[in-house]
Protein backbone atom coordinates (compact mmCIF):
# COMPACT_ATOMS: atom_id res chain seq x y z
CA UNK A 1 0.00 0.00 0.00
CA UNK A 2 0.74 3.62 -0.70
CA UNK A 3 2.68 5.28 1.83
CA UNK A 4 2.19 8.41 0.11
CA UNK A 5 -0.56 11.06 1.26
CA UNK A 6 -3.18 12.37 -1.12
CA UNK A 7 -3.61 16.46 -1.63
CA UNK A 8 -7.27 17.30 -2.19
CA UNK A 9 -8.78 20.84 -3.63
CA UNK A 10 -9.25 23.13 -0.62
CA UNK A 11 -10.28 26.05 -2.66
CA UNK A 12 -11.10 27.14 -6.23
CA UNK A 13 -11.38 30.63 -7.72
CA UNK A 14 -11.96 32.40 -10.84
CA UNK A 15 -11.85 36.15 -12.67
CA UNK A 16 -12.78 37.25 -16.00
CA UNK A 17 -12.12 40.40 -17.17
CA UNK A 18 -15.49 43.04 -17.22
CA UNK A 19 -15.55 43.49 -20.93
CA UNK A 20 -18.31 41.38 -22.69
CA UNK A 21 -17.78 41.00 -26.52
CA UNK A 22 -20.45 38.92 -28.15
CA UNK A 23 -20.42 37.53 -31.58
CA UNK A 24 -22.35 40.64 -32.62
CA UNK A 25 -19.22 42.89 -31.90
CA UNK A 26 -16.84 40.73 -33.51
CA UNK A 27 -18.66 40.98 -36.68
CA UNK A 28 -17.96 44.77 -36.89
CA UNK A 29 -14.31 43.40 -36.70
CA UNK A 30 -14.39 40.83 -39.91
CA UNK A 31 -16.29 38.73 -42.06
CA UNK A 32 -18.32 36.35 -39.63
CA UNK A 33 -21.45 35.41 -38.14
CA UNK A 34 -23.20 34.78 -34.96
CA UNK A 35 -24.82 31.96 -36.95
CA UNK A 36 -21.38 30.24 -37.99
CA UNK A 37 -19.69 31.23 -34.58
CA UNK A 38 -22.56 29.12 -32.69
CA UNK A 39 -23.04 26.53 -35.13
CA UNK A 40 -19.17 25.55 -35.23
CA UNK A 41 -18.09 25.95 -31.03
CA UNK A 42 -21.45 26.84 -29.36
CA UNK A 43 -19.71 30.32 -28.47
CA UNK A 44 -22.36 33.58 -27.65
CA UNK A 45 -20.00 35.85 -25.95
CA UNK A 46 -15.93 35.67 -24.58
CA UNK A 47 -14.05 38.79 -22.05
CA UNK A 48 -11.47 40.72 -23.24
CA UNK A 49 -8.78 42.23 -21.40
CA UNK A 50 -9.02 45.94 -20.12
CA UNK A 51 -5.19 47.62 -21.17
CA UNK A 52 -4.01 49.26 -18.05
CA UNK A 53 -6.03 46.94 -15.65
CA UNK A 54 -5.98 43.49 -16.50
CA UNK A 55 -2.35 41.70 -16.95
CA UNK A 56 -2.22 37.91 -17.15
CA UNK A 57 -0.02 37.84 -13.74
CA UNK A 58 -2.94 40.28 -12.31
CA UNK A 59 -5.64 37.93 -13.41
CA UNK A 60 -3.75 35.28 -12.02
CA UNK A 61 -3.70 36.59 -9.02
CA UNK A 62 -7.28 37.53 -8.44
CA UNK A 63 -8.51 34.11 -8.92
CA UNK A 64 -5.87 33.16 -6.46
CA UNK A 65 -7.21 35.10 -3.72
CA UNK A 66 -10.80 33.71 -4.12
CA UNK A 67 -9.65 30.30 -3.86
CA UNK A 68 -7.26 31.27 -1.20
CA UNK A 69 -10.63 32.71 0.52
CA UNK A 70 -12.49 29.66 0.38
CA UNK A 71 -10.00 27.58 1.70
CA UNK A 72 -9.14 29.60 4.74
CA UNK A 73 -5.98 30.81 3.75
CA UNK A 74 -3.80 33.65 2.97
CA UNK A 75 -0.66 34.21 0.74
CA UNK A 76 1.44 33.45 3.47
CA UNK A 77 0.28 30.50 3.18
CA UNK A 78 1.12 29.09 -0.03
CA UNK A 79 4.98 27.58 -0.42
CA UNK A 80 4.94 27.10 -4.10
CA UNK A 81 3.09 28.36 -7.53
CA UNK A 82 2.54 26.51 -10.83
CA UNK A 83 1.56 28.91 -13.55
CA UNK A 84 0.44 28.02 -16.47
CA UNK A 85 -0.23 29.90 -19.69
CA UNK A 86 0.70 30.28 -22.98
CA UNK A 87 0.29 34.28 -22.96
CA UNK A 88 2.73 35.34 -20.17
CA UNK A 89 3.10 39.25 -19.46
CA UNK A 90 6.74 39.01 -20.61
CA UNK A 91 9.03 36.88 -23.16
CA UNK A 92 11.04 36.17 -19.64
CA UNK A 93 10.81 35.57 -16.93
CA UNK A 94 7.64 33.73 -16.20
CA UNK A 95 4.11 34.94 -15.34
CA UNK A 96 4.57 32.69 -11.77
CA UNK A 97 6.96 35.42 -9.96
CA UNK A 98 4.88 38.26 -11.30
CA UNK A 99 1.84 36.53 -8.99
CA UNK A 100 4.04 36.06 -6.24
CA UNK A 101 5.19 39.91 -6.14
CA UNK A 102 1.17 40.82 -6.82
CA UNK A 103 0.54 38.86 -3.79
CA UNK A 104 3.15 39.29 -1.42
CA UNK A 105 4.14 35.88 -1.42
CA UNK A 106 7.31 35.23 0.39
CA UNK A 107 10.44 34.67 -1.20
CA UNK A 108 11.54 31.61 -0.08
CA UNK A 109 8.67 30.00 -2.03
CA UNK A 110 8.95 28.57 -5.33
CA UNK A 111 7.33 29.96 -8.79
CA UNK A 112 7.15 27.62 -11.51
CA UNK A 113 5.88 28.37 -14.89
CA UNK A 114 3.94 25.56 -16.72
CA UNK A 115 3.63 25.56 -20.60
CA UNK A 116 1.59 23.58 -22.32
CA UNK A 117 -1.14 25.31 -23.17
CA UNK A 118 -4.41 24.04 -22.89
CA UNK A 119 -3.60 21.45 -20.87
CA UNK A 120 -1.63 23.74 -18.80
CA UNK A 121 -3.80 23.68 -15.71
CA UNK A 122 -3.46 19.52 -15.81
CA UNK A 123 -0.07 19.45 -16.33
CA UNK A 124 0.32 22.31 -13.44
CA UNK A 125 -2.08 20.70 -11.07
CA UNK A 126 -0.27 17.10 -11.01
CA UNK A 127 2.96 18.63 -10.83
CA UNK A 128 1.73 20.32 -7.53
CA UNK A 129 0.27 16.94 -6.52
CA UNK A 130 3.45 15.33 -6.73
CA UNK A 131 4.85 17.77 -4.36
CA UNK A 132 2.10 17.52 -1.92
CA UNK A 133 1.84 14.24 -2.05
CA UNK A 134 5.76 13.58 -0.99
CA UNK A 135 5.51 15.92 2.02
CA UNK A 136 7.70 18.45 0.61
CA UNK A 137 5.07 21.43 0.42
CA UNK A 138 1.73 21.56 2.52
CA UNK A 139 0.19 24.51 0.07
CA UNK A 140 0.25 24.84 -3.52
CA UNK A 141 -1.19 27.83 -5.85
CA UNK A 142 -2.02 25.78 -9.31
CA UNK A 143 -2.92 28.77 -11.30
CA UNK A 144 -4.40 28.89 -15.08
CA UNK A 145 -4.24 32.56 -16.69
CA UNK A 146 -4.31 33.59 -20.56
CA UNK A 147 -4.57 37.12 -22.03
CA UNK A 148 -5.52 36.17 -26.41
CA UNK A 149 -7.39 38.69 -26.86
CA UNK A 150 -4.20 41.18 -27.59
CA UNK A 151 -2.61 38.88 -30.15
CA UNK A 152 -5.39 37.67 -31.99
CA UNK A 153 -5.46 38.37 -36.23
CA UNK A 154 -8.64 40.57 -35.51
CA UNK A 155 -9.13 41.06 -39.28
CA UNK A 156 -11.45 38.09 -41.62
CA UNK A 157 -7.75 36.74 -42.02
CA UNK A 158 -7.54 35.10 -38.51
CA UNK A 159 -11.60 34.77 -37.87
CA UNK A 160 -10.94 30.66 -37.67
CA UNK A 161 -8.75 31.43 -34.79
CA UNK A 162 -9.84 34.40 -33.25
CA UNK A 163 -13.52 34.28 -32.96
CA UNK A 164 -12.77 31.23 -30.67
CA UNK A 165 -10.56 32.32 -27.73
CA UNK A 166 -11.06 34.40 -24.48
CA UNK A 167 -9.38 35.78 -21.89
CA UNK A 168 -9.34 35.07 -18.12
CA UNK A 169 -8.20 33.23 -14.99
CA UNK A 170 -8.44 30.21 -12.27
CA UNK A 171 -6.88 29.13 -9.70
CA UNK A 172 -6.90 26.33 -7.22
CA UNK A 173 -5.03 25.53 -3.60
CA UNK A 174 -3.47 21.81 -2.54
CA UNK A 175 -3.64 20.95 0.65
CA UNK A 176 -3.22 17.18 1.87
CA UNK A 177 -6.45 15.32 3.35
CA UNK A 178 -6.61 13.13 5.88
CA UNK A 179 -10.11 11.96 4.51
CA UNK A 180 -9.32 8.20 3.44
CA UNK A 181 -10.28 7.98 -0.44
CA UNK A 182 -10.69 11.45 -0.80
CA UNK A 183 -8.60 14.32 -2.91
CA UNK A 184 -6.88 13.65 -6.16
CA UNK A 185 -7.09 10.18 -6.99
CA UNK A 186 -4.36 10.20 -10.07
CA UNK A 187 -3.49 12.67 -13.03
CA UNK A 188 -2.67 11.61 -16.23
CA UNK A 189 -0.38 13.36 -18.60
CA UNK A 190 0.46 12.60 -22.80
CA UNK A 191 2.42 14.80 -25.33
CA UNK A 192 2.99 13.85 -29.03
CA UNK A 193 5.03 16.65 -31.15
CA UNK A 194 4.79 15.06 -34.26
CA UNK A 195 1.77 17.62 -34.17
CA UNK A 196 3.41 20.84 -32.26
CA UNK A 197 2.72 22.82 -35.57
CA UNK A 198 -0.99 22.39 -35.92
CA UNK A 199 -1.36 24.69 -33.35
CA UNK A 200 1.54 27.54 -32.72
CA UNK A 201 2.31 30.39 -32.51
CA UNK A 202 5.66 30.69 -34.25
CA UNK A 203 7.03 33.64 -32.95
CA UNK A 204 8.87 35.31 -31.21
CA UNK A 205 11.27 32.06 -31.60
CA UNK A 206 14.89 32.05 -30.70
CA UNK A 207 16.65 29.63 -33.83
CA UNK A 208 17.49 31.98 -35.93
CA UNK A 209 19.94 34.51 -36.04
CA UNK A 210 18.77 38.11 -36.08
CA UNK A 211 15.45 37.04 -34.70
CA UNK A 212 14.21 41.14 -34.09
CA UNK A 213 14.58 41.78 -37.85
CA UNK A 214 12.73 38.64 -38.78
CA UNK A 215 9.64 39.56 -36.60
CA UNK A 216 9.64 42.86 -37.99
CA UNK A 217 9.42 41.49 -41.39
CA UNK A 218 7.12 38.37 -41.09
CA UNK A 219 4.83 39.84 -38.24
CA UNK A 220 2.37 37.44 -39.24
CA UNK A 221 3.69 34.68 -37.83
CA UNK A 222 3.28 36.11 -34.15
CA UNK A 223 -0.43 35.29 -34.55
CA UNK A 224 -1.79 31.63 -33.81
CA UNK A 225 -2.01 29.18 -36.52
CA UNK A 226 -4.50 26.41 -35.86
CA UNK A 227 -5.60 23.80 -38.77
CA UNK A 228 -8.87 23.25 -36.95
CA UNK A 229 -9.89 19.90 -38.70
CA UNK A 230 -6.94 17.94 -37.47
CA UNK A 231 -7.12 19.44 -33.91
CA UNK A 232 -11.30 18.42 -33.82
CA UNK A 233 -10.55 15.35 -35.11
CA UNK A 234 -7.47 14.46 -32.47
CA UNK A 235 -9.24 15.75 -29.38
CA UNK A 236 -12.54 13.87 -29.71
CA UNK A 237 -10.01 10.77 -29.90
CA UNK A 238 -7.68 11.95 -26.73
CA UNK A 239 -10.35 13.41 -24.91
CA UNK A 240 -12.27 9.56 -24.11
CA UNK A 241 -9.14 8.01 -23.49
CA UNK A 242 -7.37 9.82 -20.96
CA UNK A 243 -10.75 10.29 -19.41
CA UNK A 244 -10.98 6.30 -19.36
CA UNK A 245 -7.19 5.71 -18.35
CA UNK A 246 -8.22 8.16 -14.95
CA UNK A 247 -11.14 5.57 -14.32
CA UNK A 248 -9.83 2.41 -15.18
CA UNK A 249 -6.59 3.42 -13.33
CA UNK A 250 -9.09 3.75 -9.70
CA UNK A 251 -11.40 0.94 -11.19
CA UNK A 252 -14.18 3.07 -11.99
CA UNK A 253 -16.88 3.34 -15.00
CA UNK A 254 -17.85 6.47 -17.06
CA UNK A 255 -21.20 6.04 -15.24
CA UNK A 256 -19.39 6.54 -11.77
CA UNK A 257 -18.28 10.15 -13.00
CA UNK A 258 -20.48 12.98 -11.13
CA UNK A 259 -18.98 15.68 -12.95
CA UNK A 260 -17.22 15.81 -15.92
CA UNK A 261 -15.22 19.80 -16.62
CA UNK A 262 -13.43 19.23 -19.54
CA UNK A 263 -11.19 21.78 -21.02
CA UNK A 264 -13.57 24.53 -22.85
CA UNK A 265 -12.37 23.98 -26.44
CA UNK A 266 -15.12 23.92 -28.77
CA UNK A 267 -18.91 23.01 -27.61
CA UNK A 268 -19.09 20.65 -30.21
CA UNK A 269 -15.95 18.44 -29.25
CA UNK A 270 -17.64 18.75 -25.75
CA UNK A 271 -20.80 17.22 -26.57
CA UNK A 272 -19.13 14.17 -29.30
CA UNK A 273 -17.61 13.40 -25.79
CA UNK A 274 -20.40 13.38 -23.72
CA UNK A 275 -22.21 11.05 -26.13
CA UNK A 276 -18.80 8.66 -26.25
CA UNK A 277 -19.16 8.44 -21.98
CA UNK A 278 -22.98 8.60 -22.55
CA UNK A 279 -23.67 11.06 -19.61
CA UNK A 280 -26.26 12.89 -19.08
CA UNK A 281 -26.20 16.72 -19.46
CA UNK A 282 -26.27 17.30 -15.85
CA UNK A 283 -22.70 15.67 -15.10
CA UNK A 284 -20.60 17.66 -17.99
CA UNK A 285 -19.74 21.54 -17.47
CA UNK A 286 -19.86 23.60 -20.05
CA UNK A 287 -19.44 27.73 -20.40
CA UNK A 288 -17.59 28.14 -23.45
CA UNK A 289 -20.72 30.15 -24.40
CA UNK A 290 -19.99 32.73 -22.36
CA UNK A 291 -15.94 32.70 -22.34
CA UNK A 292 -15.10 31.17 -25.80
CA UNK A 293 -11.63 28.80 -25.05
CA UNK A 294 -9.81 30.65 -22.27
CA UNK A 295 -6.67 27.73 -22.50
CA UNK A 296 -5.51 27.19 -19.35
CA UNK A 297 -7.85 28.69 -17.59
CA UNK A 298 -10.56 27.30 -18.96
CA UNK A 299 -10.54 24.01 -16.71
CA UNK A 300 -9.91 25.92 -13.49
CA UNK A 301 -13.12 28.90 -14.41
CA UNK A 302 -15.43 25.94 -15.21
CA UNK A 303 -14.45 24.00 -11.96
CA UNK A 304 -14.73 27.60 -9.98
CA UNK A 305 -18.08 28.10 -11.18
CA UNK A 306 -19.30 24.36 -10.59
CA UNK A 307 -18.53 24.78 -7.36
CA UNK A 308 -19.80 27.95 -6.77
CA UNK A 309 -23.37 26.74 -8.38
CA UNK A 310 -23.29 23.93 -6.05
CA UNK A 311 -23.15 21.50 -9.50
CA UNK A 312 -20.08 19.76 -7.10
CA UNK A 313 -20.49 18.81 -3.44
CA UNK A 314 -17.84 16.98 -1.25
CA UNK A 315 -17.94 12.87 -2.17
CA UNK A 316 -18.65 13.51 -5.67
CA UNK A 317 -16.45 11.91 -8.36
CA UNK A 318 -15.44 14.55 -10.44
CA UNK A 319 -12.74 14.35 -13.92
CA UNK A 320 -10.75 16.91 -15.19
CA UNK A 321 -9.53 16.26 -18.76
CA UNK A 322 -7.86 18.97 -21.14
CA UNK A 323 -6.60 18.57 -25.08
CA UNK A 324 -4.85 20.76 -27.16
CA UNK A 325 -1.54 22.12 -28.42
CA UNK A 326 1.35 20.17 -28.32
CA UNK A 327 -0.58 17.94 -28.72
CA UNK A 328 -0.40 17.53 -25.01
CA UNK A 329 -3.86 15.64 -23.26
CA UNK A 330 -4.62 15.16 -19.70
CA UNK A 331 -6.65 14.27 -16.83
CA UNK A 332 -7.28 14.27 -13.34
CA UNK A 333 -9.56 11.66 -11.24
CA UNK A 334 -10.46 13.51 -7.78
CA UNK A 335 -13.07 12.25 -4.68
CA UNK A 336 -14.46 15.84 -4.11
O1 LIG B 1 -8.27 24.49 -27.35
C1 LIG B 1 -7.30 23.87 -28.10
C2 LIG B 1 -7.84 22.95 -29.03
N1 LIG B 1 -8.58 23.61 -30.09
C3 LIG B 1 -9.63 23.00 -30.56
O2 LIG B 1 -10.00 21.97 -30.05
C4 LIG B 1 -10.28 23.56 -31.79
C5 LIG B 1 -10.62 22.42 -32.71
N2 LIG B 1 -11.20 22.85 -33.98
C6 LIG B 1 -12.38 23.46 -34.07
O3 LIG B 1 -13.02 23.71 -33.06
C7 LIG B 1 -12.93 23.76 -35.46
O4 LIG B 1 -12.08 23.21 -36.40
C8 LIG B 1 -13.12 25.26 -35.71
C9 LIG B 1 -14.28 25.80 -34.91
C10 LIG B 1 -11.87 26.02 -35.36
C11 LIG B 1 -13.42 25.54 -37.18
O5 LIG B 1 -14.56 24.81 -37.57
P1 LIG B 1 -14.53 23.90 -38.87
O6 LIG B 1 -15.88 23.33 -39.00
O7 LIG B 1 -13.38 22.95 -38.75
O8 LIG B 1 -14.31 24.97 -40.00
P2 LIG B 1 -13.16 25.05 -41.12
O9 LIG B 1 -11.89 25.56 -40.52
O10 LIG B 1 -13.10 23.76 -41.86
O11 LIG B 1 -13.75 26.14 -42.07
C12 LIG B 1 -14.98 25.91 -42.78
C13 LIG B 1 -15.35 27.17 -43.53
C14 LIG B 1 -14.21 27.74 -44.38
O12 LIG B 1 -14.78 28.29 -45.54
P3 LIG B 1 -14.73 27.45 -46.92
O13 LIG B 1 -13.27 27.23 -47.20
O14 LIG B 1 -15.48 26.19 -46.65
O15 LIG B 1 -15.41 28.38 -47.88
C15 LIG B 1 -13.66 28.86 -43.52
O16 LIG B 1 -13.05 29.86 -44.30
O17 LIG B 1 -15.70 28.22 -42.61
C16 LIG B 1 -14.92 29.38 -42.88
N3 LIG B 1 -14.67 30.05 -41.61
C17 LIG B 1 -15.50 30.99 -41.11
N4 LIG B 1 -16.65 31.50 -41.58
C18 LIG B 1 -17.27 32.43 -40.82
C19 LIG B 1 -13.66 29.87 -40.74
N5 LIG B 1 -13.81 30.67 -39.68
C20 LIG B 1 -14.95 31.36 -39.88
C21 LIG B 1 -15.64 32.34 -39.14
N6 LIG B 1 -16.78 32.83 -39.65
N7 LIG B 1 -15.20 32.76 -37.95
Amino acid sequence: MSTLRHSEIAGVGHYVPSRVVTNADITELMETTDEWIQERTGIKERRWFEEGKDTTANMGANAARKALEMAGLTPDDVQMIVFATLSPDYFFPGSGVLLQRELGIKDNVPAFDVRNQCSGFVYGLSMADQFVKTGMYDTVLVVGSEIHSSGLDKSTRGRGVSVIFGDGAGAVVLRPTNREGAGILSTHLHAQGEFAEELIVREPGSNRDGRVQYILDNELELYPYMNGQNVFKHAVVRFPQVIKEALEQNGYQPSDIDMLIPHQANLRITQFVQQKMQLPDEKVYSNIQRYGNTTAASVPIALSEAVGEGRIKRGDLVCLAAFGSGFTWASALIRW
